[in-house]
């Protein structure tokens, strides 16, 4: 079989790394991809978001199936396009893909089918929007309803920074003319719960938690995610059993309700609080970077299940590793902010049970070099969580670039409560 991946960050190096697993695969392509990726598949230069161009070269080059990395991908209307021309994707329409993309739809959804998560309004105007914020407690959560980078969630401490996150999202339209969604704040440990659906099939993943804070001690200010672990000791089997019941199942069976069926990796992220388990947001994607430490761990033919779910078939239950996963990116100097590129990387290690991940590299005159903001994550595997941490540090420490920083406890969170 013929693949095609689309994408280059980390989270397709994990999607290419698993697929070369396949004893189905014979040839994997990858789109834009990037120098790790390509010492796996070939990498092709078109961007994530030229569906036209993905279009002609999956049916110039016979792919059998494509399998879509990044959200920009997703809501450009990639997999309706090639499904209008029969050719097998996995991913979720673009219209299945607006759980993610407008936070307004996945709120209405969660409520209307009674699925746990913060109560909510939401406002056009920003005169409304402030009232409503200012009548109410801090911290006061709002999000931008529309896709922000990542950059349309504040999470404001004062009234003063609420106000001007409004101004920026309702009257200067930072990020374009939207709805903000404004919603009762939550506490407790956050994780990531992904599954494979087809409809209203759903097949779960281990869990994963990420660090989305650019610094120690979840310091400083939010990024893409500086690190993963798999499994994640603190969320019990009874809440995992509820959490796959009452939110992921049944997000699959309101979406095929509602007429929009997903097809692809429905991703939770989810918080343990007082009150029980509730949605923070859905993704309709792979995590980034819960996927690395994610799909290391899958025994079953990757393959078959990116293909079965395409399809719409009922794929066999995945099977998983037992073992631990702890991957630690290491970024730019600079990260989320401005950063340089051009860095030459050295020392990446060859050993067992550690796989370096690259999400923003390049080849420069035979040379590795840094292309990203987040450049590699180094995952380490273990009979424990410690174990696959002390590899992956171990590993970290012996890559040199002039350029790069990493969080030094990752992890920490779940070693400290269990082992
Ligand atoms: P989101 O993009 O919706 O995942 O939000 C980004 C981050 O903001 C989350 O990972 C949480 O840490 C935080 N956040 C979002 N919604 C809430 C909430 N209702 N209460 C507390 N924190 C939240
Ligand atoms: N790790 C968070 C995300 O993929 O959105």
């Amino acid at each position: 079989m013929r693949v095609l991946v689309v994408g280059g960050g980390g989270r397709c190096h994990a999607i290419v790394d698993a697929l070369s697993r396949s004893g189905k695969v014979d040839k994997i392509f990858c789109a834009p991809g990037n120098a790790g990726i390509a010492h796996q598949a070939e990498t092709v230069p078109l961007k994530d978001t030229d569906v036209e161009g993905l279009l002609g070269f999956a049916e110039t080059n016979s792919i059998d199936l494509t399998v879509v990395g990044p959200e920009a991908a997703l809501n450009a209307g990639i997999v309706d396009r090639f499904r209008e021309k029969g050719l097998r994707i996995f991913g979720p329409t673009a219209a299945a893909t607006k759980i993610e993309s407008s936070k307004e739809f996945a709120k209405e959804l969660m409520i209307k089918y009674g699925i746990p998560t913060a109560a909510y309004r939401s406002f056009d105007d920003y005169e409304a929007a402030r009232d409503y914020v200012f009548s109410r407690p801090v911290p006061a959560v709002l999000k931008y309803d529309g896709l922000a980078a990542g950059k349309g969630v504040v999470v404001a401490a004062t009234y003063e920074e609420a106000d001007e996150a409004l101004r920026g999202m309702l009257l200067d339209d930072r990020f374009g003319k939207g709805r903000v969604v404004v919603e009762d704040y939550l506490e407790g440990p956050e994780f990531s719960f992904m599954c494979f659906v087809s409809g209203g099939d759903v097949w779960p993943m281990p869990l994963a938690q990420d660090h989305k804070r650019a610094y120690d001690g979840n310091e400083g200010p939010n990024t893409g995610g500086m690190g993963a672990y798999s499994p994640v000791p603190f969320v019990t089997e009874e809440e995992r059993e509820y959490a796959f019941e009452a939110i992921m199942k049944k997000t699959a069976a309101a979406m095929v309700l509602e007429g929009v069926p997903f097809t692809g990796v429905l991703y939770g992220g989810l918080m343990k609080t007082k009150d029980g388990i509730k949605v923070i947001e859905f993704n309709a994607r792979f995590g980034d970077p819960e996927t690395e430490v994610i799909l290391p761990r899958l025994r079953s033919d990757a393959y078959d299940i990116f293909a079965g779910v395409a399809e719409g078939r009922s794929i066999e239950e995945p099977e998983w590793d037992d073992r631990a996963a702890l991957g630690v990116v290491m970024a730019s100097e600079g990260y989320p902010g401005s950063y340089g590129k051009g860095f030459v990387i050295t020392g990446i290690p060859q050993e067992d049970n550690v796989t370096v991940y690259h999400m923003g590299t390049s080849e420069k005159e035979g040379r590795l070099v840094t292309s990203g903001g987040r450049v590699l994550m180094v995952v380490g595997r273990g009979e424990t969580l410690a174990q696959a941490r002390d590899r992956a540090y171990g590993a970290v420490s012996r890559i040199e670039c002039d350029n790069l920083f990493y969080r030094t406890d990752i992890g920490a969170c779940a070693l400290e409560r269990k082992e």
